[in-house]
């Protein structure tokens, strides 16, 4: 069967034009052609791409075993599919859903390999939330458990602390003692209702308002809280839909987002607080289709780290030296968030600096 050379033709317009990446190399792996989509995507050109090996590529995320396994299927002239990391020309890597055809010749031998790319970062993205997800609901179920209980028994301190000290003489050591002891309850107790509240278990009575409200209000608040040297910028939607909250928890998540702020920027730079429409288009591949109320709180500090991102909210966790930091800051602004049915987002600017979005379903009336 050959192909007219019209045919040819369009099908070499469709290929350089396609979105699709796609390249193709000899029987040894050499690359002999890459299209358009493939020179964007891995950042070489075509001229740099061509007489090269395909493991120019290689991110060396996978084992020997793995491309040895890869390759005996190809050179039995099997067709081969699989999720492979690879490396563009910057270092930085990208997840394939790969797929590589052997084309083989009149005679069966194999004469070119044609390697197809489908992007699944959508799916990878939609596997990793669900799993944070997942992690978090465990972790809120053992919160809660734990602080419940926990909760009960210093109630019980506490109030006979109460009576103990009530009958200790002031000036003694027995009073001093039994003085120290409430102190340190009480901020226990400070403790365990941050984690309830992350647990999900906070009485809430919501409410139908502009995100923009609550905001407002914490203008005052968030001048005193960070410094002379920390510049609050604010852009703040108009037509912003409504959405069912509990405002004065909201308030608090947003206060502990602008703690976070204000320690990452060690006490100066700029904190920009934004909120929009979103949705039905362009939403996270997590969330269900409709339009939410944003917002939006950055920073201009160093960003998170990679290995800090996935683990942020967890309660406890925490990068900062003892004595400074609880790790409850985010557990709790993701138990507020989740418990008025939203959802939050951690991520780095591109301009540097943290970014958190929090999506919160419309009200419409
Ligand atoms: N705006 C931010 N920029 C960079 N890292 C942040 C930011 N906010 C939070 N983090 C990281 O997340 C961790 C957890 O935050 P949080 O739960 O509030 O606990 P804490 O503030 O007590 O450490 C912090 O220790 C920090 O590493
Ligand atoms: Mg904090």
């Amino acid at each position: 069967m050959s192909i007219s050379p019209e045919n040819c033709a369009i099908l070499a317009e469709a290929i350089e034009q396609t979105c699709q990446t796609l390249f193709i190399t000899d029987a040894r792996g050499t690359i002999i052609y890459v299209n358009p989509a493939f020179e964007r995507l891995t950042g070489y050109s075509r001229e740099e791409a061509l007489g090269r090996n395909a493991s120019i590529l290689k991110s060396g995320e996978h084992s020997a075993d793995f491309y040895a396994a890869m390759w005996a299927a190809l050179r039995a002239g099997k067709s081969w599919r699989g999720r492979l990391v690879n490396r563009r020309k910057d270092g930085s890597t990208y997840t394939d859903d790969q797929r590589i055809c052997p084309v083989k010749g009149e005679n069966g031998e194999i004469k070119y390999f044609l390697a197809l790319r489908h992007d699944i970062t959508r799916e990878i993205q939609l596997e990793e939330q669900l799993a944070q997800s997942q992690k978090m609901e465990s972790m809120g179920l053992l919160a809660g458990q734990i602080s419940h209980d926990f909760n009960n028994l210093l109630t019980i301190i506490i109030g006979s602390m109460e009576l103990i000290s009530e009958d200790l003489k002031p000036g003694t050591v027995g009073h001093k003692l039994a003085t120290e002891i409430l102190r340190s309850s009480k901020e226990s107790t400070n403790l365990i209702k941050q984690l309830l509240i992350f647990a999900r278990k906070q009485d809430a009575t919501p409410v139908v308002v502009s995100l923009n409200e609550p905001v407002k209000e914490l203008k005052v608040l968030f001048d005193n809280l960070l410094g002379r040297n920390v510049s609050v910028a604010y852009s703040l939607a108009d037509d912003l839909v409504k959405v069912k909250i509990e405002p004065e928890h909201f308030k608090q998540a947003v206060m502990n987002l602008a703690i976070n702020a204000r320690d990452a920027m060690n006490g100066s730079g700029a904190m920009l607080v934004r909120t929009y429409n979103a949705g039905p288009e362009g939403l996270p591949p997590s969330l269900p289709r409709g339009v939410y109320a944003v917002l939006e709180v950055g920073d201009t500090g160093p960003g998170i780290p990679k290995d800090v991102l996935p683990r942020m909210f967890e309660p406890f966790f925490t990068t900062k030296p003892k004595g400074k930091g609880t790790g409850l800051g985010l557990s709790t602004v993701y138990g507020i968030v989740t418990q008025n049915k939203g959802h939050i987002f951690a991520a780095n600017s591109p301009r540097g600096g943290a970014v958190f979005t929090v999506y919160f379903p419309a009200i419409l009336a």
